[in-house]
């Protein structure tokens, strides 16, 4: 049973009005990457052959921001009315499919793959029609209530709005993610009504569909909440991103072999690498997709952005700014520094407050900086520009743009001239 076939529907057509955004709220990052792809990741992590996006709100935005990925399929949803008519959407993309269905949401992106497996694993064992996604929470408030009868079965799921006075009582919530028989699912669908306190079309109400038919419906509690928290406003955001930081974080120090002496004051994004025995000082920003060698030093203060990758033993020191940039062993930039658009040779030095000056104004332009070249404090070098092997600038110096310094000379001043050869150059 467990290599039965998956699809995936999410739900991200809702409006998300409490995000107070002009973005669609999946498109909204968490530790860097959009909270959908956090659920697309965990849709693929389960094998799904595909995942149905059900979009709406702003779902042009949300579709050009996914449509490079494989095994992804958009579904529009015009009129929102309601998470039933949400998955309805899906049933040509669904037709005559016999494995499993994950239902998940758009909005729901820390689920760990382990949570899923084990709930597919109990889905199958139990040879469930559904199995809901579940946890106990001492405020219930706002969420559907999991109502069970005398033999603890699952027999429905009544939402807030719909509660009846002793239901109120219940800890026992849906988080919004289920399994279903995809076979058992889809006829279910079209019984669905809006006999309900928001006259919508509850997927919720597939539950007591199936279990008055005589199938089975089981709940697999996570007792994890932060695993199953929505993000539905900027707060919830900021405490998500803060859980998968906090992740990320931990992954780095305890299966990775990296120090982090300040975790609360240290930002390292999702797909960032990091090295074993490398020493990342506090407030330092690692953004997504920065790749950094072993025995590294790392801030305090230091910003890392995209592109960024450091080979081993390199040091990126107190307000130091990289972007696409590629440093080699032993390559250092102690302290206030901006290195954009480079590339940096072995153990190359840049001197305190040298700027890469990548940027004319209209476009980026790229910098080398070859082997073991030495760049004074306070160079600017002016991009397009080369900076040859073992070559060295002096204080201040400004390199203009095309002006290359050769290998093994010392140029200084504004606009940067020859001074001379390095003592034991070829050239010398
Ligand atoms: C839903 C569940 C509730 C559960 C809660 C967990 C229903 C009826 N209720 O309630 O039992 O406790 O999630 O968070 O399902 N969406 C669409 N199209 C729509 C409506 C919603 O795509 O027409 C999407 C939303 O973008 C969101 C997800 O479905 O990603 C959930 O919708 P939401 O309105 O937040 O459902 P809740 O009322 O929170
Ligand atoms: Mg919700």
């Amino acid at each position: 049973m467990a290599d039965r076939a998956l699809k995936v529907v999410i739900l991200a057509a809702g409006k998300s009005t409490r995000m107070k955004s002009d973005a669609p709220k999946v498109l909204h990052k968490v530790a860097g990457l959009p909270v959908l792809q956090w659920v697309l990741d965990q849709a693929d992590s389960l094998g799904a052959l595909e995942s149905i996006v059900i979009i709406g709100h702003e779902g042009d935005r949300v579709r050009k921001a996914f449509e490079n990925r494989s095994n992804i399929r958009f579904v529009t949803q015009e009129p929102q009315l309601g998470t039933g008519h949400a998955v309805m959407q899906a049933k040509e993309a669904l037709a005559g499919f016999k494995g499993d269905v994950a239902i998940l949401c758009g909005d729901v992106p820390l689920i760990r793959p382990k949570t899923l497996q084990l709930m597919r694993h109990m889905h199958h064992s139990e040879e469930a029609a559904c199995t809901i996604l579940t946890t106990l929470r001492d405020d219930p408030q706002g969420y559907g209530r999991i109502v069970r009868d005398g033999l603890g079965r699952v027999r429905r799921i009544v939402e807030q709005k719909d509660l009846i006075s002793q239901q109120e009582q219940i800890r026992e919530v849906n988080t919004g993610t289920y399994l279903f028989d995809c076979e058992k699912l889809l006829p279910t669908l079209d019984k669905l009504g809006t006999d309900n306190a928001q006259s919508e079309y509850y997927l919720t109400d597939v539950v007591p569909q199936l279990a008055d038919g005589g199938n089975k419906v089981v709940a697999f509690a996570c007792d994890d909440h932060d695993e199953v928290m929505g993000i539905n406003n900027r707060k919830q955001l900021a405490t998500a991103d803060g859980i998968a930081r906090a992740r990320i974080m931990d992954e780095l120090m305890i299966e990775q072999g990296v120090t982090i002496y300040e975790p609360a004051t240290t930002y390292i994004e999702a797909g960032a690498r990091v090295g074993r025995d490398t020493v990342i000082y506090p407030h330092t920003v690692i953004r997504t997709g920065v790749e950094i060698g072993q025995r590294c030093s790392i801030g305090p203060f230091a910003h890392l952005r995209p592109g960024t990758r450091l080979g081993n033993e390199c040091k990126v020191g107190a307000f130091v700014e990289t972007k696409n940039a590629a440093y080699g062993d032993g390559a250092k930039s102690g302290h206030l520094a901006y290195m954009g658009d480079v590339t940096l040779g072995k153990n190359v030095n840049i001197g305190a407050g040298s700027i890469v000056a990548n940027y004319d104004g209209e476009t980026k332009h790229q910098t080398e900086i070859g082997d073991n070249a030495f760049i004074g404090c306070g160079t600017v070098l002016v991009a397009p520009v080369k900076v040859g092997k073992n070559a060295q600038t002096g204080a201040n110096t400004v390199v203009p743009h095309g002006k290359d310094v050769p290998d093994d000379t010392i140029v200084v001043g504004v606009p940067a001239k020859e001074l001379r050869k390095k003592p034991g150059s070829n050239h010398a």
